[in-house]
């Protein structure tokens, strides 16, 4: 039997489509729908691109969840994945899933994290406060952001030479990396 994963992204869905492809033979894993708090988000297009089902709720039912968490509970979502997902999850959500939602951030927490942290912002602030290296944080998510336990982390150097846009490049490719084996090692023996 394989357990159904739900990947939310709110943005290009890089990661998503590495996670999708990554597992695309696996009996193991199925990765069942993407979900978006975007209409236009350009994972959209990945998901059609790969053929799987993708659907937007709006703003006030991530504030509530009663209806995600409905739909989820409907499609039979085991597990929950947020990638590049820039929204709190409702309680609701994350007290039917314990834990059975991961995130993956991109610095090392607690470092650069919690509200208005994501993306490039992110790597902007690392930049200017000199930081020597960055990485990635792949960890469970509770109430507040980005406060999880953390599951893993990969480190890469930063060199003066850098700016937010060099990190973010070596700071994805960690994450298409390590995100999926991250998936398989916790998940692999449901
Ligand atoms: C990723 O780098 C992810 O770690 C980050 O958003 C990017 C999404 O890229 N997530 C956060 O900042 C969450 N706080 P993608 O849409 O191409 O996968």
């Amino acid at each position: 039997m394989s357990c159904k994963i739900a990947l939310f992204s709110s943005g290009s869905g890089s990661n998503a489509e590495n996670i999708i492809n990554y597992f695309s033979e696996s009996s193991d894993f199925q990765f069942h729908v993407i979900i978006s708090n975007k209409f236009d988000a350009y994972v959209h297009r990945r998901a059609k691109k790969l053929q799987i089902p993708s659907f937007t709720f709006l703003r006030e039912d991530f504030s509530d969840g009663e209806k995600i968490l409905e739909f989820l509970k409907k499609i039979e979502t085991d597990y929950i994945v947020l990638a590049g997902f820039l929204l709190k999850i409702p309680l609701k959500i994350i007290n039917a899933y314990p834990k059975k939602i991961i995130n993956i951030h991109p610095a090392l927490l607690p470092k650069f994290g919690g509200k208005g942290m994501y993306g490039s912002r992110i790597h902007q602030a690392v930049a200017e406060a000199g930081e020597i290296e960055s990485g990635i944080t792949i960890h469970y998510v509770n109430e507040y952001y980005d406060e999880g336990n953390i599951i893993f982390q990969a480190k890469c150097p930063i060199s003066v030479t850098d700016n937010a846009e060099t990190i973010a490049e070596k700071v994805h490719a960690l994450e298409y990396e390590h995100f999926p084996k991250v998936i398989e090692n916790i998940w692999g023996n449901y």
